[in-house]
């Protein structure tokens, strides 16, 4: 089930320091999804993936918010190309001008985005769980401890694939993104 908390990037520990201590330096203050909502605009959705294919409340979201088109990313070492090229990547701070949905089928992992005050809010995900960031907003990725994924992604009819590391304060799709922030979505 996911969970969302405040993170401070100082006090993150490493994998290798987590695993030796199994603790957070602090305890992690939750957040409820109506708050994650309020505070970052992201949606989220619970979906049930053994049959995802043919899953009605997936298709029902995909027909309400115009999903046409998806693919599978399979984050192993072994079965992604450029693996890890493309973890660095994930984990640079960065936006898309459309929103980037992501379905867990198997593994778990995180999604840290940005509030309206510039603090990171870490999501953990796992089997079953959909998130719909919005276009603009400033996010990254990472797998955690398990160290796999995968996921289902959902596009509308034309995909697009382009991502912007911060700073892209002036690209519309951000001033758009930071104009429902103030406004709490
Ligand atoms: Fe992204």
């Amino acid at each position: 089930m996911v969970k969302a908390w405040y993170i401070n990037d100082e006090e993150l520990v490493t994998d290798e320091r987590a695993k030796r201590s199994e603790r957070h330096l602090n305890p992690p203050q939750y957040l409820s999804l109506d708050d994650l909502r309020h505070r970052t605009g992201v949606q989220y959705e619970r979906v049930s993936v053994d049959n995802y294919e043919t899953e009605d409340s997936l298709q029902e979201i995909c027909t309400q918010k115009g999903y046409s088109y998806s693919d599978v990313l399979d984050i192993h070492p072994q079965r992604l190309e450029n693996y890890s090229q493309k973890l660095e990547a994930f984990y640079t701070e960065h936006m898309h001008p459309d929103e980037e949905v992501r379905l867990v089928l198997k593994g778990s992992a995180y999604f840290d985005l940005r509030d309206v005050d510039n603090n990171w809010i870490r999501i953990g995900v796992e089997k079953g769980d959909m998130l719909i960031l919005p276009g603009g907003s400033y996010h990254r990725f990472t797998l955690d401890l398990n160290g796999y994924i995968k996921l289902f992604r959902l596009f509308g009819s034309k995909p697009d694939w382009s991502s912007f590391n911060r700073p892209a304060d002036s690209h519309p799709a951000r001033i758009a993104y930071v104009e429902k922030a103030i406004m709490g979505f």
